[in-house]
């Protein structure tokens, strides 16, 4: 990346960034119902090395699209599409919010495969905002950062994701995962139990059809919400989903119990972090992944085999379908001990099952989008 820099700017980077990726290992599609996540930001980044420039321009270089962006901090030009959408539309929020922007010149490569549900785009975004936060002096708040993502993917570029990707990418602590309340936007460092591994394993299938999948499921929250005349459904109990009285629609019943279960597999499942007690986590991690293939409906057959595979392997405490659902990645809790059995037992039998040979990452719990010293 150096000497790319020197290539491009004739120049030396003054200021190196690194934002990772993230996995989420249980509270799934509770962000955006107010409740709670318990991601961790993970070993593979999106880096920025970059130099600040006298003026308002931004010019960024993407070494894996061979393309340069360039564009002026007054005049952010919207295109819902690309890469350069995630920074130009970065730079758009922060204006929004009068952040003072200064700009820079920049060279972007990453080690976070694109599209894998491991939040690429959110990595990227949060690593373009620790660099107007490290050029334009400003404090790095991760949870106002991340609100000016998600901005940028609700309004900028067009999709409807919750809170969570963000903001584990703007706030996660090395060794930790994050206990994220998404309506109070607070997160607490939760330690990850002693000689335990998160393995991802990506299905190779991708998610296609997601984003109206994902509306649907929202839209049938917001319905739920409607019948139980609450803000969210973080506020729904297990007894108003048990009153067999009135007219709730079935489906919907369904999505809003996935909801409220996760909500508080999720936090049992942080008690259980803090326990050190692998063996309670990885049970909660099977009962969501359950949840979400029978209640919410989001899982599909290849991540099922997934999860049914890694779980049954000795030394795996549980596994689960993570991230938005339909394709992607499933992810493990593994006993260190274990570990090579572990890979080579699931390769072979998802192979069995589906003919596909996963990729899979072992991946170390990270810190969020900060500057390389
Ligand atoms: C995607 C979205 C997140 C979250 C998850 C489901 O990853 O980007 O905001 O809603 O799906 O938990």
């Amino acid at each position: 990346m150096r000497q790319v820099f020197e290539q491009k700017f004739n120049a030396l980077p003054a200021i190196w960034i690194k934002a990772p990726g993230r996995v989420n290992l249980i509270g799934e599609h509770t962000d955006y119902n107010g409740g709670f996540a318990l991601p961790m930001a993970i070993d593979r980044h999106v880096v920025l090395a970059l130099r600040p420039r006298n003026d308002r321009r931004v010019t960024i270089y993407s070494l894996e699209f061979d393309s340069t962006l360039e564009f002026s901090l007054d005049a952010p030009a919207k295109r819902n599409t690309g890469w350069d959408a995630y920074v130009q539309g970065l730079a758009w929020a922060l204006n929004c919010d009068g952040y003072d922007l200064h700009g820079w010149d920049g060279v972007v490569w990453g080690d976070l495969p694109m599209g894998a549900g491991l939040s690429s785009s959110a990595a990227l975004e949060m690593a373009v905002a620790r660099a107007f936060s490290a050029v334009g002096g400003f404090a790095w708040e991760p949870a106002a950062m991340a609100r000016a993502g998600q901005r940028t993917e609700n309004e900028w570029v067009g999709v409807d994701c919750g809170i969570m990707d963000q903001l584990v990418c703007a706030g996660g602590v090395s060794g930790h995962a994050l206990l994220i309340d998404c309506r109070a936007l607070t997160f607490d460092p939760v330690p990850m139990p002693a000689n335990t591994a998160v393995v991802i394993l990506d299905t190779g299938t991708r998610r296609g059809l997601v984003d109206s999948a994902y509306n649907e499921r929202r839209q049938q929250c917001e319905s739920a919400v409607h019948y139980f005349k609450v803000d969210a459904l973080r506020d729904v109990t297990a007894e108003m989903l048990g009153d067999p009285s009135g007219e709730l629609d079935q489906v919907v019943r369904q999505r809003a119990r996935h909801v409220v279960t996760e909500n508080a597999r999720t936090l049992e499942a942080a008690a259980a972090l803090e326990a050190q007690d692998a063996r309670a986590f990885g049970g909660l991690m099977r009962a969501s992944h359950r949840s979400l293939r029978d209640d919410f409906e989001v899982s599909s057959a290849a991540l099922d085999h997934m999860a049914v595979c890694a779980s049954k392997i000795p030394g795996c405490y549980g596994a689960r379908m993570t991230g938005g659902g339909f394709g992607g990645c499933a992810v493990a809790l593994v006993a260190v001990g274990a570990l090579d059995t572990f890979t080579s037992q699931v390769t072979q039998c998802y192979r069995d099952a589906t003919g596909k040979t996963p990729e899979l990452f072992v991946c170390r719990p990270s810190q969020g989008a900060h500057v390389v010293m």
